[in-house]
């Protein structure tokens, strides 16, 4: 399976948490891990998408916005994908996780999502990840690949995949 993972990040906690997650599928996928600078178009074939960023300003601040915008755009139908955020503490009413936002912006692009948007968490503004998290993010990965792979009579007639710029 192809699966891309797109990340935006300030200190370098949500890159790593998706240089995680291309580990743990690189054994049994292709999988490409991007900046979401370098990933402003989609062509080709994906099967998973993944896209990361730091939640900032109670999820208002996203600093892949202009990504997910180009692929609401683009138009790219019933893509599989999940979303997942680095904050600092757990979401509330009034905090809302930067996945949650990233989550129902793939959905508007066409994606479906195959799982619930997820956090990891940070022990400070700048880092590190909380001890544990990275593991978790690779458990993570290996659980949102296997669900993509069950439902593989659900894939897209034509998924994208990344065209660097
Ligand atoms: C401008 C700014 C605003 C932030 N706002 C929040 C917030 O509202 N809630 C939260 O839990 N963490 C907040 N944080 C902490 C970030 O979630 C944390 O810096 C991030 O997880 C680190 O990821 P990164 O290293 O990939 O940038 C904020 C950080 C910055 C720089």
């Amino acid at each position: 399976m192809n699966v891309l993972v797109v990340y935006g990040s300030q200190f370098g906690n949500t890159e790593r948490i998706a240089r995680t997650i291309g580990a743990a599928l690189e054994s049994r996928h292709d999988v490409q891990v991007v900046g979401a600078r370098d990933a402003r178009a989609l062509a080709g074939d994906v099967d998973l998408l993944i896209v990361g960023a730091p939640t900032q300003m109670f999820g208002r601040r996203l600093i892949v916005r202009s990504f997910l915008d180009g692929l609401r755009r683009q138009g790219i139908g019933n893509l599989p994908a999940a979303a997942f955020d680095t904050r600092m503490g757990t979401p509330t009413e009034k905090n809302a996780a930067a996945s949650e936002t990233i989550a129902s912006r793939l959905e508007a692009a066409g994606c479906r999502l195959v799982a619930a948007p997820e956090s990891f968490l940070v022990a400070g503004f700048t880092g590190p990840l909380v001890d544990g998290e990275a593991d978790r993010a690779a458990r993570w990965a290996v659980s949102l690949a296997e669900r993509v792979a069950a439902g593989a009579g659900d894939r897209p007639d034509r998924a994208p995949g990344v065209e660097r710029v």
